[in-house]
């Protein structure tokens, strides 16, 4: 590898971008998770073998790669033990010499979850959160009396951070918890610490080395997670996940400087899909999502849930390449849109009778848009042997380039399959 590259999402997540960093991983040395929490659900496969990622990098199926989980990472510990444990029964080596976790990462507790799915449960106006705590946790963080990884080494801080048992009473009232349930809580994360401990250390002094030692130098994967439309600050709020997911958080994330962050790649799949709520205007009639969605498998990593199908929305994903900062494009899942007979894509909305070419400020307007589609033709054959860029059928081809065009970046990337070979690259 010659650049550090950042791999984020272009638009709604879910794109494969885990694929894109198993496929670049093969010549880098670090692989950094840097934003998201156990919501995000990253699959690869593996020498036929399928792997689910949720915080764990997707590099540690190299034995080369040193693996760190960065500080903007929000980790529930017992999930995180529970992710390794599950890596390692399937032959994976997670050790403290190829993953390094951050001390300086915020925790998401058990509370958490509970209150998220109270929320969840309780509210008419559902985000359909993945119900891992994520939102609650980052209330904490950010009301600053949250515990932090480093907490986890010292069992009088685990205790301290979860508040007094006169606070807590109030608390299990209110969800309806046994009153001991807090001493579960500590003692879970007291477990959870011990089997944490080796790997807990200051990610951002390790990848200030790594950024200034010639055998790492530019050779370090930052893997975002969700994307920029999900993002707490640029997504369609309040339709978001409560994190940053936009590439500059790469930097804020990892504890160095965005200078390290020499170029970055956007993963786009071929067509559009959300999990839960919110605004989704290129939105397919439910029998033809029904129809790519058993074919694709495109049911949520982490929850399961059925994924909402759309066509490619170009405004939105203009959107993500502008607050992401692009300069390369990998589109996945080109050989799933062989199903399709003619094919569409959304170049603009018209919302109230006006003509939008960029997503309106209030991004919840998008429930009133009307998409403005431009046919394109399908190639109705199976691409997924394809090799390079040319091998594809001449419409596989014109699809790849008319949104490389629309939006123009280059696709440098063209998955047609889920193996690590079925990656055509061209141009880098
Ligand atoms: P939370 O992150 O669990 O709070 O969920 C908030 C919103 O973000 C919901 O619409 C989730 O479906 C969505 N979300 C969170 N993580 C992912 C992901 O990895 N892919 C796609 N959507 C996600």
């Amino acid at each position: 590898m010659k650049h550090n590259i950042v791999v984020v999402d272009g638009s709604l997540g879910d794109s494969g971008k885990a694929r894109v960093i198993d496929y670049l991983a093969q010549e880098a040395r670090v692989v950094v998770r840097f934003n998201g929490s156990g919501n995000a659900g990253h699959t690869v496969y593996h020498n036929g073998k399928k792997y689910v990622f949720h915080i764990v990098p997707a590099g540690v199926l190299y034995p080369h790669i040193v693996n760190v989980i960065a500080t903007g990472v929000m980790i529930d510990p017992i999930a995180l033990v529970d992710e390794i444990k599950a890596l390692r029964a399937e032959g994976v080596r997670i050790e403290p010499d190829n993953l390094k976790i951050s001390g300086h990462s915020s925790v998401i507790t058990e509370l958490h979850r509970i209150i998220d799915n109270y929320e969840e449960d309780r509210s008419n106006n559902r985000i359909g959160t993945t119900r891992r705590g994520v939102g609650p946790g980052v209330v904490d963080k950010v009301g600053r009396r949250g515990l932090r990884m480093e907490h986890l080494l010292n069992n009088d801080k685990i205790w301290e951070g979860l508040g007094s048992w006169e606070d807590f009473r109030d608390i299990a009232t209110k969800y309806r918890l046994a009153n001991d349930y807090h001493y579960d809580i500590g003692r879970h994360l007291i477990e959870a610490g011990e089997f944490l401990r080796p790997f807990i250390t200051d990610t951002s002094l390790y990848l200030h080395k790594a950024v200034n030692n010639p055998e790492t130098k530019h050779q370090i994967l930052f893997e975002g997670a969700q994307g920029p439309l999900l993002d707490i600050d640029h997504g369609s709020y309040p339709f978001v996940t409560s994190t940053n997911c936009v590439s500059a958080s790469a930097a804020v994330g990892s504890g160095i400087g965005p200078q390290h962050l020499d170029k970055v790649v956007a993963v786009v799949k071929a067509y559009a899909t959300r999990v839960a709520a919110g605004p989704f205007p290129t939105e397919m009639p439910i029998d033809v999502a029904d129809r790519l969605r058993e074919h694709a498998g495109e049911f949520g990593s982490t929850t399961k849930r059925k994924r909402r199908i759309g066509w490619l929305d170009l405004p939105a994903l203009k959107y993500g390449i502008r607050v992401n900062g692009v300069d390369s494009i990998a589109i996945t899942r080109l050989d799933t849109l062989s199903e399709f007979g003619d094919l569409k894509v959304c170049s603009h909305y018209t919302i109230n009778g006006k003509s939008y070419e960029e997503l309106p400020l209030d991004h919840l307007d998008l429930f009133d848009a009307v998409p403005n589609y431009i046919g394109l033709n399908g190639w109705g054959g199976d691409i997924s042997g394809a090799e390079t860029f040319e091998a594809l059928p001449k419409a596989a081809q014109e699809y790849v380039e008319f949104v490389s065009d629309f939006v123009k970046v280059p696709v440098n990337y063209v998955s047609v399959g889920p193996n690590r070979e079925q990656m055509i690259v061209r141009n880098v």
